[in-house]
């Protein structure tokens, strides 16, 4: 039903998929919603098609569009990050008056939303970077929300959005994460995250398949019974429905007919950079995005399939005892999992000290149980880790999640030595457990590497016995003195 001569409580701004289905959830929840966009006929889409569903001020201007907001007016952005999100802003910032709220649903940059915050606050206005997560679905029927943004700002649209979150126990999955860029930096790294959940359950699959043998409808079934357990996820689930998907057109297993070339938006190779400037290592999503680069550079793949020697390999697949092989493989999936989150969470923490941001890491893992793409019933437990100890050095050092690695390291470490041995990429899960040896390891290299930067540029080092700077004179007598 549209509604006239009645003022709209929000706005929406952007009708592809994602802003259609929020403005349509808002509407599902009593909210009048204003709705606009650049090319019209998507606006008079979503009314013919939509209209019914709740109340809709459909505007064919900007203008009309500002006019038709109460105050202070509230309008969320949802249209393509960059340029785009950049144009819309000044649009609307040029009809708008103090104290009224821009909101950004889209998956922006967080340094974007830092200067387009600063730029607004300077104008009198509201900005809030919201990370939204969820997909169309989730748009639709409840998302997990990440606004950032003054705290005063979330008074006005906080209520809103956590009226449309996902809920979970009773808890809508939508809080403010901080000021200015919070809400953004952390949907970046749950996207981070995302990518490094998805290579996990990719290689899994891959070594079920090559290592083990086992066709995609078993594998698909292993994936549904994995989904029962700690594995629990929203990914692993609809890892299970994708692998049991049969092509139409051939009758084939539908992931074979898919070419094997990942796409990529952006957000995943954000967060390695994020990572990098604050000098956190998140190899796990690292190497995912990396992975993701790998298989999409066809040309490369075509000049190397089958020119690269292999070595000597077994030459046949797992024959005895698969069953735990498969158990195997479970347990190195769920081990580098939780190094992907415990790196996410390092980042977060990093980017939160960087920025002054203050965000609590218990509010993440309670606002990521629902909603969102990575969303796993194991959250619970992260929530609880850092209830108990807010200042934990790393999640895998919580009693909780310690015992876990008990009780999955050897399983880990005979999975990369199995695909290793056959040949099989499994990026993450390699990495993943380098990463925890190194966490592990009371000495590492990084004495010679010392060694090394004071021989060729006099970098100096420090000694494990006393204090100070030392430099040894190379190129002369060898001597130490202190720098
Ligand atoms: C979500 C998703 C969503 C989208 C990303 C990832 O949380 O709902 O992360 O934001 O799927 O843009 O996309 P790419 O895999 O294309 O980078």
């Amino acid at each position: 039903m549209s509604t006239h001569g009645s003022l709209a409580h929000i706005g929406v701004v952007g009708l592809a998929v994602m802003g259609s289905n929020i403005a349509r959830n808002l509407a599902h929840h009593g909210h009048r919603v204003a709705v606009f966009n650049r090319s019209h006929g998507k606006t008079e889409a979503l009314i013919a098609d939509h209209g019914h569903e709740g109340e809709f001020l459909p505007a064919q201007t900007i203008d009309e569009f500002v006019a038709s907001l109460e105050r202070p007016r509230r309008a969320l952005i949802m249209v393509q990050a960059g340029a785009a999100t950049d144009a819309v802003i000044e649009q609307l910032a040029d009809r708008m008056d103090d104290g009224d709220i821009i909101i950004d649903g889209g998956n922006s940059l967080y340094t974007d939303t830092i200067r387009r915050e600063k730029a607004m606050a300077a104008r009198g206005l509201h900005f809030v970077g919201a990370g939204i997560s969820g997909g169309e679905e989730g748009a639709l029927n409840g998302p997990a929300i990440m606004p950032g943004g003054p705290a005063e700002s979330y008074k006005h649209v906080g209520p809103l959005l956590e009226s449309i979150a996902a809920v979970v126990d009773g808890t809508p999955c939508c809080t403010h994460i901080g000021p200015d860029g919070a809400g953004h930096f952390v949907k970046m790294v749950h996207n981070g995250i995302e990518y490094a959940d998805m290579q996990v359950i990719g290689e899994a699959y891959h070594l079920l398949r090559y290592a083990a043998g086992m066709e995609p409808d078993a594998i698909a079934r292993v994936f549904k019974k994995w989904n029962t357990g700690d594995l629990n996820s929203y990914l692993v689930e609809i890892t299970a429905e994708v692998l049991a998907q049969k092509d139409a057109a051939t009758g084939k297993p539908l992931v074979d007919v898919i070419v094997d070339a990942a796409g990529q938006k952006g957000t995943g190779r954000w967060t390695v950079k994020a990572a990098l400037d604050l000098g956190i290592p998140v190899t796990g999503i690292g190497e995912a995005v990396f992975a993701r680069a790998l298989s999409g550079d066809l040309a490369q793949r075509r000049a190397t399939v089958g020119n690269l020697p292999a070595g000597t390999l077994p030459g046949e697949v797992i024959n005895s005892d698969k069953d735990r092989f498969i158990e195997d493989v479970r347990r190195a999936l769920y081990a580098s999992k939780l190094v992907a989150y415990a790196q996410g969470f390092d980042e977060i923490k990093a980017g939160s000290e960087e920025y002054g941001w203050n965000v609590d890491p218990r509010d993440l893992a309670t606002i990521w149980r629902g909603g969102c793409i990575i969303r796993a019933t194991f959250l619970n437990r992260i929530t609880e880790a850092y209830d108990s100890d807010p200042g934990l050095a790393s999640l895998l050092l919580d009693p909780y999640f310690n015992g876990e690695m008990t009780e999955l390291v050897d399983s880990w470490r005979r999975v990369v030595v199995t695909a290793t041995r056959m040949g099989l990429p499994i990026p993450v899960f390699a990495s993943s457990l380098s990463y925890y040896d190194g966490l592990r390891a009371e000495r590492l290299p990084a004495c010679l590497i010392q060694g090394q930067r004071d021989y060729f540029g006099a970098h100096t080092y420090r000694r494990t016995d006393k204090d100070g700077s030392f430099h040894t004179l190379w190129n002369d007598d060898r001597r130490e003195v202190e720098a």
